[in-house]
């Protein structure tokens, strides 16, 4: 597995960055509760493009710098240069999908703008694209982020799973975010096209966790992910396969997974060894571990039954400068 967790130079305009989604195995919702997460970033990416220019926009857009949540939360850090940018975003993760297009343009426009006043080790740098985007969404843990930055697959909060990259702090809150092996399996990611707000999710399985039976859930949330990331640095696929099914129930149990979302499941259960929703849920997108071998047929069925799907492999490098095109 490579491991560039090299720091991000100081540079100068113009400035390009691609950063990768992330997909999450094991734990979304109930890591806002403390609970471990197991996610992988993806190799879909979002590239952005950085440029001198009198006023700031985004994607030709002058208002974005008042109003694009992402892109103003990044323009207002305390760290980022002052100067007037013209940004180019160009994404092949499908947006509002769970499949971290937020994540990816927060640590582009974080690892940019950071070179752009002087450069940024790592650990710093996923504090800040954490920043980012705790400041355009207002709530969400660090997972997201940090896959953006690291690559492969990480866990955030999980036990002893591997080496400590970093540990990203929200006010009397912190997560450690721990390195994991990547197994080498190849997943398959749907996107269902319905849209959703993460935050409204997060917010409705925080008023379900609060009920009487909620920490019982939490346990049983802690206890999946925790054998679940076990599983996987173990490569051990038939048990993550079960623990993703197992998953996929307590999910529905929050009430997050939606009748588009299982009928992606459906579809996808002959191929599947295991198969769940991936991301905030209620809309969003799927991810599935394929029988081997049946990674195309799945893929047909997935897009037969309206979804729109995709053969991913883990990213194993996180955000990068790159050549700006000419
Ligand atoms: O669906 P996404 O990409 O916004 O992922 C959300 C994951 C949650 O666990 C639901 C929230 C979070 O920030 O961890």
């Amino acid at each position: 597995m490579s491991e560039d967790l090299s720091p991000i130079p100081p540079g100068t305009l113009p400035l390009s960055a691609r950063s990768p989604g992330k997909c999450i195995v094991f734990g979304e919702h109930a890591v806002v509760h403390g609970a471990p997460e197991l996610l992988f970033a993806l190799d879909l990416h979002t590239q952005v493009l950085v440029r001198g220019a009198a006023r700031s926009s985004l994607n030709g857009d002058y208002e974005a710098a008042a109003l694009h949540p992402y892109f103003r939360s990044a323009l207002e850090s305390p760290w980022a240069s002052r100067a007037t940018v013209d940004v180019r975003a160009v994404s092949r993760i499908p947006r509002g999908a769970g499949l971290g297009s937020s994540a990816a343009l927060s640590a582009g426009l974080a690892a940019t703008l950071s070179s752009l006043s002087g450069g940024v080790d790592r650990s710093t740098l996923a504090q800040r694209s954490f920043d980012v985007e705790r400041g355009a969404q207002g709530v969400g843990s660090p997972g997201d982020t940090s896959a953006a930055v690291a690559g492969g697959f990480l866990t955030v909060n999980g036990e002893a799973s591997g080496p400590v990259l970093w540990t990203v702090r929200d006010g009397p809150r912190s997560w450690e975010v721990r390195r994991v092996a990547d197994p080498g399996w190849v997943w398959v990611v749907a996107h269902s096209g319905i849209p959703r707000a993460t935050g409204d999710a997060v917010r409705a399985v925080g008023v379900r966790l609060a009920r009487p039976d909620g920490p019982a859930l939490l346990d049983q949330f802690r206890e999946v992910a925790t054998e679940g990331t076990r599983a996987v640095a173990a490569g051990d696929r038939a048990t993550a396969a079960a623990l993703m099914n197992r998953n996929q129930e307590l999910l529905r149990e929050v009430g997050v997974s939606h009748p588009r979302l299982e009928a992606l499941l459906d579809a996808a259960r002959p191929f599947a060894e295991g198969a769940k929703l991936t991301g905030a849920g209620a809309g969003g997108s799927v991810v599935v571990l394929p029988r081997p071998g049946a990674e195309t047929e799945l893929v047909r069925r997935l897009a037969r039954a309206g979804g729109l799907p995709f053969v991913v492999k883990p990213a194993p490098s996180g955000v990068g400068l790159v050549d700006p095109p000419a």
